[in-house]
């Protein structure tokens, strides 16, 4: 059924990271699929001694964090996580005037300011508490030795978690553990903001290529990367938003609308599928059923995803499901358009259904956005340009051989 535990670590020997000393770029090769793993991450080797641990890469958070083993609070951590962040009590000494603290502020809007970011049991620790769809990381901070490459450390700041709460541990039974999160958010905290800093990086650029099929895997880059000069659609970012937004857009499906106003669309590598509020979700899956018609038997006992269809017979194999499901479109402005054909948002589960990568952002409490996921992203480089402001993406295979 789902992939075993010893054909992920087979393959996370593979994911040293990448990095010729002279270059202004670290390079990474990721592990992961969107299924059945759910996620996309890098090994890092963290703390002292250097001990390798696997983080979700996560456009979506500015701060990077480690389950953590707090050496005077231990760890209500998550479940199945098997190897604990264990710091020295020095290295949580970032202070609540140390100007990092300060930027948590910005960085982390959902921290309330009546929340002192040193409370009275640890005056000179910085609590941080991050928020996401499906959980709580919440703890302090730490400075600690992470190694970018072979022999290249660098002390960088990032959350101890160590009041960790996945809200939905049972929901998604393929996932597989990670030790935490690559915070790659354009904040001040934001580990791209952290190298250029420390100058081991020139440019504030990340990208990613995720590999589509099983355990494909990918890659990540982080600073001043040559990437190929045509075939990129270049769109502004917009500053309103806290995630990485080319702005607002319409959805489309076969060419024709399918709700009548825009909404921002958001580049979320840490979000396994894709997510449309349920007055675009709705008509959506409408449109989805109505274009398959008597193809689309569901298929009700699979417990995957909320929506899957029995396999219709004229389908061998998800390559072939352009003749019976259709592409969807995200149009922006002036004539910036996503094009995310049906294996970019289906997915064929182990019962051998077709299940929709699309999810109902209002059941996760998200009415305002489309968030796009991982599944939507594959084979695709995505640019993040925090130097230029600007977003980009391109349609590639995302196989590392060629690295
Ligand atoms: C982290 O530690 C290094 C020395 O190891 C120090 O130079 C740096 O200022 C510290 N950063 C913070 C935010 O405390
Ligand atoms: C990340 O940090 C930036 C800069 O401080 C902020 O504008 C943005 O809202 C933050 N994003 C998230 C998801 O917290
Ligand atoms: C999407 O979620 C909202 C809120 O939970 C719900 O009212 C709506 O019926 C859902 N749509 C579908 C098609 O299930």
């Amino acid at each position: 059924m789902a992939a075993t535990w010893s054909s992920i670590i087979g393959l996370i020997l593979l994911l040293l990271p990448l990095a010729p000393s002279s270059s202004s770029y670290i390079m990474y090769r990721l592990g992961g699929d969107v299924f059945p793993t759910g996620r996309f991450f890098v090994r890092m080797k963290i703390g002292e001694p250097l001990t390798a641990y696997y983080l979700d890469i996560d456009t979506g958070s500015n701060v990077t964090w480690l389950e953590c083993y707090h050496p005077v609070h231990g760890c209500h951590c998550s479940p199945g996580v098997n190897q604990l962040y264990r710091p020295a009590l020095g290295n949580l000494r970032v202070e609540c005037k140390d100007p990092f603290c300060d930027a948590l502020h910005a960085d982390l809007p959902d921290l309330p300011d009546t929340n002192p970011q040193c409370t009275r049991e640890d005056p000179h620790q910085c609590h941080y508490k991050v928020e996401y769809v499906d959980g709580t990381s919440d703890g302090v901070l730490s400075n600690d030795t992470v190694s970018l490459a072979e022999g290249n450390n660098r002390p960088m700041v990032f959350g101890c978690g160590y009041n960790q709460r996945p809200r939905n541990p049972s929901q998604e039974p393929n996932q597989k553990p990670v030790h935490g999160i690559l915070g790659l958010g354009n904040g001040i905290v934001g580990f791209a903001a952290q190298l250029k800093k420390q100058q081991v990086i020139t440019k504030n650029v990340i990208g990613h290529c995720l590999g589509y099929g099983r355990n494909v895997g990918g890659y990540l880059f982080i600073g001043d990367y040559k990437f190929p000069p045509n075939g990129i659609t270049w769109a502004p970012m917009i500053k309103y938003e806290p995630f990485y937004s080319p702005g607002q857009a319409t959805v489309h499906l076969d060419g024709q609308q399918v709700y009548a106003t825009g909404m921002s669309a958001v580049f979320d590598s840490g979000a396994t599928y894709t997510y449309m509020p349920s007055q675009i979700y709705n008509p959506l899956l409408a449109k989805v059923v109505d274009l398959l018609g008597d193809a689309g038997k569901p298929a009700k006992d699979d417990p995957t995803l909320p929506r899957c269809w029995k396999k219709p017979e004229s389908i061998e194999s998800l390559d072939d499901v352009k003749n019976t499901f259709k592409t969807l479109e995200l149009r922006f402005g002036n004539n910036i358009v996503m094009k995310i054909p049906p294996i970019k948002y289906l997915i064929l589960s182990d019962y051998k259904n077709f299940c929709l990568g699309i999810l109902n952002g209002s059941d996760v409490g998200e009415n305002q956005r489309i968030i796009i996921g991982d599944i939507s992203m594959q084979d695709m480089l995505v640019v993040y340009d925090n130097e230029r402001g600007m977003m980009g993406w391109a349609n590639i295979p995302c196989t590392t051989s060629r690295l």
